[in-house]
C-alpha cells in the first residue's frame, strides 16, 4: 500500500475487538446456522453505523491480507521475542485492551475467556478443552504490539489460492493484489487437492499466533480449536473441503464443538474469579510452563 493512502486510512474502524464478535452473532445466531443466500442478502442490506464500521473493517482485512503479508507477519511474530512474562501476567497484559467507547457495560477480555472456559467446564468436557477456552483469544495481545485490528481479528481464510465467495464480504477481495496473481487466483493456487490444512497458509491473526504459542503443550484437538476457531468459511460454510485431508475433516469435530462456547457463552454477569482462581491455577500449572513468550 502506498504511504499516502495508508496515512488516510483508519486502520482500526471497529469500536473495539468485540464489535467483530458481536457481528458474528448476527451472522450465526445459533450453533447450526449456515449463511444461506437469503441471510447473506439480509446481512448485506442491513445498514447502520455499526455495520458500516464492520464493513470497513472487512474491506481493510480483505485488501491487505495477502500471501506475502502473512509470510512477513509469521517471520515477525513467530520468533516470540517481544516479551516474556509469567502466564497470569499475560492476562493482565491482554486486559490493557479496553473498550474506550463504553467502559462500564463491557466485560474485559479476560471475562470472555473465563466465560468460555466455564461454559466448557459446566458441560463436563476434558480439562485441556477448558484450558483451550481460557487461552483461545490471548493472541489478541497482537493489538498491543501496534498491529491493526484487521491483522488480529476477523474471519480467517486461506491465502495462496482463490478466495471463496462464501467468505463474509468476499466482494472486497477484488482489492487484494493476490486476486490478480495467476499463481494464487485459481481454485487450488499453490496447493494440491486435499493437501491438508497444515500445508495451507491462513490469513494472519490471533488464531495462528496463539496456536503457535501453545503447540508444544496441548493435545492436537485443542490445537485445532485454537488455530481454526475464526475459520468460519470452513467450519460453518465448508468452502474449503477441497484443501482439507481426511484427518482435518475428523479433527474439525473439535473445532465445531468449540465454536458455540466461543460465540454463545457471553453473559453480562462476570464469573466469580476469587472462587475459580485455585482451579485455574492448578489447571494452567498442569499443562503450561510458568512463563510465556510473546
Ligand atoms: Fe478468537
Ligand atoms: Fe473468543
Amino acid at each position: 500500500m502506498n504511504n499516502q493512502t495508508n496515512s488516510m486510512v483508519n486502520h482500526n474502524p471497529l469500536t473495539d475487538l468485540e464489535h467483530w464478535e458481536d457481528d458474528l452473532l448476527r451472522r450465526y445466531p445459533d450453533p447450526d446456522t449456515i449463511a444461506t443466500a437469503k441471510t447473506k442478502e439480509e446481512y448485506r442490506n442491513y445498514e447502520e453505523p455499526a455495520r458500516d464500521s464492520v464493513k470497513e473493517f472487512y474491506r481493510l482485512n480483505h485488501t491487505y491480507q495477502t500471501f506475502e503479508f502473512v509470510e512477513n507477519k509469521k517471520k515477525e511474530f513467530l520468533q516470540f521475542n517481544k516479551k516474556e512474562m509469567p502466564i497470569w501476567e499475560a492476562f493482565d497484559f491482554l486486559n490493557q485492551l479496553v473498550d474506550d467507547s463504553d467502559p462500564d457495560t463491557d466485560l474485559d477480555q479476560f471475562q470472555h475467556l473465563l466465560q468460555t472456559s466455564e461454559a466448557i467446564r459446566a458441560d463436563g468436557h476434558p480439562d485441556w478443552m477448558v484450558l483451550t477456552g481460557l487461552f483461545h483469544d490471548l493472541g489478541k495481545v497482537l493489538c498491543l504490539f501496534g498491529e491493526p485490528q484487521w491483522a488480529v481479528v476477523g474471519d480467517t481464510f486461506p491465502v495462496g489460492c482463490a478466495f471463496s465467495d462464501k467468505i463474509v464480504y468476499s466482494e472486497f477481495f477484488k482489492y487484494n493484489p493476490d486476486s490478480q496473481n495467476e499463481t494464487f487466483n485459481t481454485k487450488y493456487g499453490i496447493y494440491e487437492p486435499n493437501c491438508g490444512l497444515d500445508q495451507v497458509q491462513l490469513s494472519w491473526g490471533h488464531d495462528e499466533y496463539i496456536y503457535q504459542m501453545m503447540k508444544d503443550y496441548l493435545p492436537e484437538s485443542a490445537l485445532y480449536m485454537l488455530r481454526y476457531h475464526s475459520f468460519y468459511a470452513q467450519h460453518r460454510e465448508h468452502a474449503y473441503d477441497h484443501l482439507l485431508n481426511k484427518h482435518d475433516q475428523e479433527m474439525f469435530y473439535w473445532v465445531n464443538l468449540f465454536n458455540p462456547y466461543d460465540l454463545y457463552s457471553k453473559s453480562p454477569v462476570p464469573p466469580n474469579w476469587k472462587e475459580l482462581k485455585p482451579y485455574y491455577e492448578d489447571l494452567v500449572a498442569k499443562y503450561l510452563p510458568p512463563k510465556l513468550k510473546l
